[in-house]
């Protein structure tokens, strides 16, 4: 089963044709990640025009790139939540026209249930598993007990891992994304330099806050800035680094030790890091867990990853029709797909 995968949640307008949710035959990405970089963070105005303007050429491409016409595919598979409204509108409204114009099912997909599917490309894991996701909105740990059943057993009650490292790396003054900056000039820091505090909550030994983190970087670079003291900015970066990451691990090993876990699987922007891959591998292997990490191309936003996604929730019987709108937040978990709007609900 051919499904072609629609992705336009953030700042990547991405189509991609993969096979049985497993097997990529395509995996095009256009990005205005550039353009964004001139103001520090995702403009959403300009990623909404760069998708209108995207879409039908790298839904063209990608069809292309996997030797399919349209009549070749079985499904067309969208994001509809969460992200950038207007971002996620453009590929819902597109993902609704094809599937109309060829007659095609089309199916809803939760952009972190796809981040969590980048892993079924590149190995052959499978549910019950219990997953990190990380990404610039969100910080979770997901026991996934089969491919559409999926149960939040931590979250962040503020910033996300990969917003918190942005955010760090702009107050750092390094270049946008700041993840991928910090990720980059760690290596040359001492991570033991500046100190950081492990936020914990009474009622959730699994959730996460990262607001504090972030603002302590903010305190060390003003405190310098007003002393008149130069900072060493790779030693700032790779202690926060080192803080996030540990932080971010230390719930994970600790839900997977309570919750019987023995599979283990990392997911979104952030599970780039090198620091977390690295560390990730060392608990797995201390337990003699399964670690199961994306490839590095499908860390990031891709298309694939939906499609992929896209094949078990079409196999569960997951539809949307014509209704299908676009939600910028959405819980994992308990999903909403459509919500029919009466021509006469309105009132003027
Ligand atoms: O999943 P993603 O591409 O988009 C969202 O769904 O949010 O994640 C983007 C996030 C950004 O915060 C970016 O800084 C972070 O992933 N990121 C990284 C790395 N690569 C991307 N964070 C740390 N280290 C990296 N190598
Ligand atoms: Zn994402």
């Amino acid at each position: 089963m051919k499904i072609l995968g629609i992705e336009s949640s953030c700042d990547e307008t991405a189509a991609a044709v993969v096979e049985n949710g497993r097997k990529v035959l395509s995996n095009v990405i256009a990005t205005s990640l550039e353009e964004h970089k001139l103001y520090g963070g995702v403009v959403p105005e300009i990623a909404s025009r760069r998708h209108a303007e995207s879409i039908s050429g790298v839904v063209e491409e990608a069809l292309k790139n996997a030797d399919c016409k349209i009549e070749d595919i079985d499904a067309i598979a969208v994001t509809y939540a969460p992200g950038l409204i207007g971002s996620l509108l453009v590929g819902v409204n597109f993902a609704k026209g094809l599937a109309l114009a060829a007659d095609k099912p089309l199916v809803p997909v939760h952009h972190l249930r796809g981040h969590i599917a980048s892993n079924y490309l590149t190995s052959d894991i499978e549910p019950p598993f219990l997953c990190l996701v990380v990404s610039g909105g969100h910080s979770h740990i997901v026991a996934v007990k089969s491919y559409t059943e999926l149960e939040v057993i931590g979250r962040t009650r503020d910033d996300a891992a990969g917003e918190a490292l942005d955010k760090a790396g702009r107050t750092m003054k390094l270049p946008y994304p700041g993840g991928v900056s910090i990720d980059k000039i760690a290596p040359e820091g001492d991570e033991n330099a500046f100190e950081f505090p492990h936020p914990k909550f009474a009622d959730s030994v699994y959730d996460y806050s990262f607001s504090g983190l972030k603002t302590k970087v903010i305190n060390y670079v003003h405190n310098a800035e007003q002393k008149g003291e130069s900072i060493i900015i790779p030693d700032l970066a790779a202690s926060f680094q080192k803080a996030v990451t540990d932080i971010l691990l230390s719930h994970l090993e600790l839900a997977a030790e309570n919750f019987g876990y023995n599979k283990i699987v990392l997911a979104g922007g952030v599970s780039a890091n090198s620091r977390l891959r690295e560390k990730a591998d060392e608990i797995c292997k201390k337990h003699s867990w399964e670690l199961t990490i994306p490839e590095l191309k499908y860390c990031g936003d891709n298309a694939a990853m939906i499609a992929a996604q896209g094949y078990y929730e079409f196999l569960s019987g997951v539809r949307a029709d014509e209704s299908l709108n676009a939600y910028a937040t959405m819980p994992i978990d308990k999903l909403v797909v459509s919500q029919k709007v009466q021509a006469n609900s309105y009132e003027i």
